[in-house]
């Protein structure tokens, strides 16, 4: 009895010092998956299972902002939409942001009207700068409900990619571009 009660102390001591008994929450989630969509553009993400949420992760070479949208139509042409998911850090304030947006992509540049959702279903939950590199993570629903998102499905998805040299989410972008990215497989 007595070496039981020992030895249980023991293991709580163990589980406790090296951290085993934190919640889940306070854990980082680790990036199963990454695809370059271009040198100057990482992305990886993870499915957490049971949930239902997407954690991505973007690490972009800018100092402002940076971002992805998934994108429905032809881009360049009427009537393609983007749901734009931004964020960045900011180095004056040091602080990360975000912004759940989309975008007709007729000119998929913020400054031709890169409006904010109604409803914000992106969450931050970390954004640093490392010389050169901007990474934030953003957790999000697979299916957020909301009539402006696009929901990320099984197979193939075209993602537009976008980094800018500054942190005003309002004006235009440096570079951007288009890849194709399955997040979850068929
Ligand atoms: C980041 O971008 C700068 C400017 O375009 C470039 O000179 C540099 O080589 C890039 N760094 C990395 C690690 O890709």
């Amino acid at each position: 009895m007595k070496y039981a009660q020992t030895l249980g102390c023991m293991v709580a001591v163990i589980l406790l010092s090296c951290g085993c008994l934190a919640k889940p929450s306070n854990r980082e989630t680790v990036m199963e998956n990454e695809k370059e969509l271009d040198p100057a553009f990482i992305l990886r993400w993870t499915v957490i299972e049971g949930t239902g949420d997407i954690e991505i992760e973007i690490q972009a070479n800018c100092t402002g902002w940076t971002g992805i949208s998934f994108a429905e139509g032809q881009i360049g042409q009427p009537g393609s939409y983007g749901d734009v998911i931004m964020g960045g850090f900011n180095d004056e304030l040091q602080m990360g942001y975000s912004e759940d947006r989309h975008i007709a992509l007729e000119n998929p540049d913020p400054a031709n009207g890169h409006l904010f959702d109604d409803s914000n279903d992106i969450l931050l939950k970390s954004a640093r700068y490392e010389e050169p590199w901007t990474i934030i993570r953003i957790l999000r629903s697979l299916n957020t409900g909301d009539s402006q998102d696009i929901p990320i499905v099984p197979g193939p998805m075209t993602v537009s990619w976008t980094i800018s040299p500054t942190d005003d989410t309002s004006s235009g972008h440096g570079s951007a571009g288009l890849s194709r990215v399955t997040f979850i497989p068929l």
